[in-house]
């Protein structure tokens, strides 16, 4: 009975896994999908394949398990952030879900700003407004598609719409709540205030607990879908990177989770929500009750490596397929064979904008400094060094807040290379860990649920358990030159191109309008 599931709703599949009361892994499911992206910047996902996703992934893991229905003492669901799932009296979705990682929403976070007032916002919901949080997407829909926005009854994050589907009842956690830019991260409640400033309605948004608490159980049709048992209770659950925290133990003071998912995050454990007078970063409740945390994200990180491969890499594919092995393995053996700083190579990682620490829609990917020296090797490794540098910059400002930062534990697909982690150390100054899971949030996912289950008392204690550190990684301080001016290289020519990005952005909108140009 000490046995749990977790899911994570994530944005390329979902996947769930079931552990025992000792944190060991004992089945796995997963279930792939895609986005869509309807124009430039905008990115959908219909919340169904969730669904009929985590349904899948759910089934696979339990057959995996050997394990009864009956003996799965709570579930715990993670889930990507932000985007915005939007459902009418029947329950029904409106509208495909606007993603964490769409850009469309520029004008609607200036409007925010301006109806509320930077400072009133910061101090309302310690967050600044930023295009991928959910707000602004509410109020997207209100100006573009008003018909649709008329129906809506009810607003859900991915995670908690899965659970609706599992057990017919809305909830959601207070660190998923938090990126909504409608929460109270201070006080740990919905920010009425802010909700009704911007003409929106309180009853739109569920009920929001503390991630171990039990939210909600699963009926007799999530029971039917899942293959779980029904009755077995759902616990609040986490956005991804929170529940990603808890899976590597970055729930006390001084360790960092640096995450490179398709976004990278540097993620610290707050004991008190700090004063942010920029908010570069956002502040967050974290899934450990009565705590928070600051989060700096870079859009495309993992994304930004996959980007590259998908594009230049046809070669790779066809060598590894040939050989057996992964092509991420020899793509990142050629970059270990280009030196470190790639001889001048500098990759900016802003395929999608970018959030920190510039959060501005506009800003674009490029490749600097190019010239007949430099092979794919090289390119390669710029693209680990700027994703790698683009992460410093969220370190930097975590820094300046004084939070301690003793150890980083590494996690998403970039924890596996070593090369990356390396870096990672390198760059940052710190040491950088592994821990005995790789499966981030949705293990976070399966640990908050053994606390929901009454199995361990508290987060804390379950993740010194549960979690053991397998490698790490120690800075090269003689590296620390090459690094401290290729970050301010790096730097340096955010600033220098920002006015042609926003240049580049008119020129495309122009584009667009023209219906893509002619010959
Ligand atoms: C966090 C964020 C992403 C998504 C997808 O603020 O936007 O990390 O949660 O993983």
């Amino acid at each position: 009975m000490g046995h749990t599931v977790g899911v994570d709703v994530g944005t390329s599949g979902t996947r769930a896994l079931v552990i025992d009361e000792y944190g060991v892994i004992v089945g796995t499911g997963t279930a792939a999908y895609s986005s869509q992206i309807p124009k430039p910047n905008w990115v959908e996902q219909d919340p169904e394949v969730w669904w009929t996703s985590t349904c899948d992934a759910i089934r696979q893991a339990l057959l995996d398990a050997g394990i009864a229905a009956a003996d799965i003492a709570a579930v715990g669901i993670a889930g990507q952030m932000h985007s915005s799932v939007f459902l009418d009296a029947a329950g029904e979705v409106v509208r495909p879900a606007i993603l964490w990682c769409d850009q469309r929403t520029g004008q609607e976070c200036d409007e925010i700003t301006s109806v509320i007032g930077a400072e009133r916002l910061l101090d309302m919901t310690c967050n600044q407004a930023i295009t991928g949080f959910t707000a602004p997407k509410i109020l997207w829909l209100r100006k573009h598609e008003p018909e649709q926005f008329d129906r809506v009854r009810k607003v859900l994050l991915p995670k908690d719409y899965v659970r609706f589907r599992m057990s017919g009842e809305y909830a959601t956690d207070m660190s998923d709540a938090s990126g909504t830019l409608l929460f109270d991260v201070r006080n740990r409640r919905w920010a009425s205030e802010a909700i009704e400033g911007l003409g929106l309605d309180s009853d739109w948004f569920p009920a929001a607990y503390e991630s171990p608490e039990i939210a909600a159980r699963v009926s007799a049709v999530g029971a039917k879908a899942t293959g779980l048992a029904e009755g077995t209770p759902i616990v609040a659950g986490a956005g991804d990177q929170a529940a990603t925290a808890i899976g590597v133990g970055a729930v006390e003071p001084g360790i960092l989770l640096c995450t490179i998912g398709t976004s990278g995050v540097i993620f610290a454990h707050m004991g008190s929500p700090v004063s942010q007078p920029d908010g570069r970063l956002h502040m967050f409740c974290h899934g450990v009750p009565g705590k928070w945390h600051v989060m700096g994200v870079t859009l495309a990180a993992g994304g930004a490596f996959r980007w590259y491969r998908n594009t230049f890499c046809a070669e790779e594919e066809r060598q590894a397929r040939e050989m057996g092995i992964d092509i991420y393995d020899l793509i990142v053996e050629g970059a270990r064979s280009a030196p470190a700083g790639a001889e001048g190579l500098v990759f900016l990682p802003y395929l999608a904008g970018e959030r920190t620490p510039y959060p501005d829609p506009n800003a674009s990917g490029v490749f600097f400094g190019i010239s007949f020296r430099h092979s794919k090797e090289h390119f390669a490794r710029a693209v680990m060094e700027g994703v790698t540098m683009s992460l410093l910059d969220c370190l930097d400002i975590v820094r300046s807040l004084g939070v301690p930062v003793s150890q980083v534990r590494a996690s998403g697909g970039g924890a596996r290379s070593l090369l990356w982690r390396q870096m990672q150390s390198n760059a940052f100054g710190v040491p950088v860990s592994t821990v005995n899971s790789t499966d981030g949030a949705a293990f976070g996912a399966a640990i908050l649920a053994l606390v929901g289950a009454g199995v361990y008392d508290n987060v804390e204690s379950a993740c010194r358990e549960i979690i053991k550190v397998t490698e790490t990684v120690q800075p090269d301080t003689e590296s620390q030159g090459i690094w401290d001016g290729l970050h301010s290289l790096y730097s340096g020519l955010y600033l220098s191109l920002r006015d042609s990005f926003d240049r580049r952005a008119s020129l495309l909108k122009a584009c667009a309008h023209d219906g893509g140009g002619g010959n």
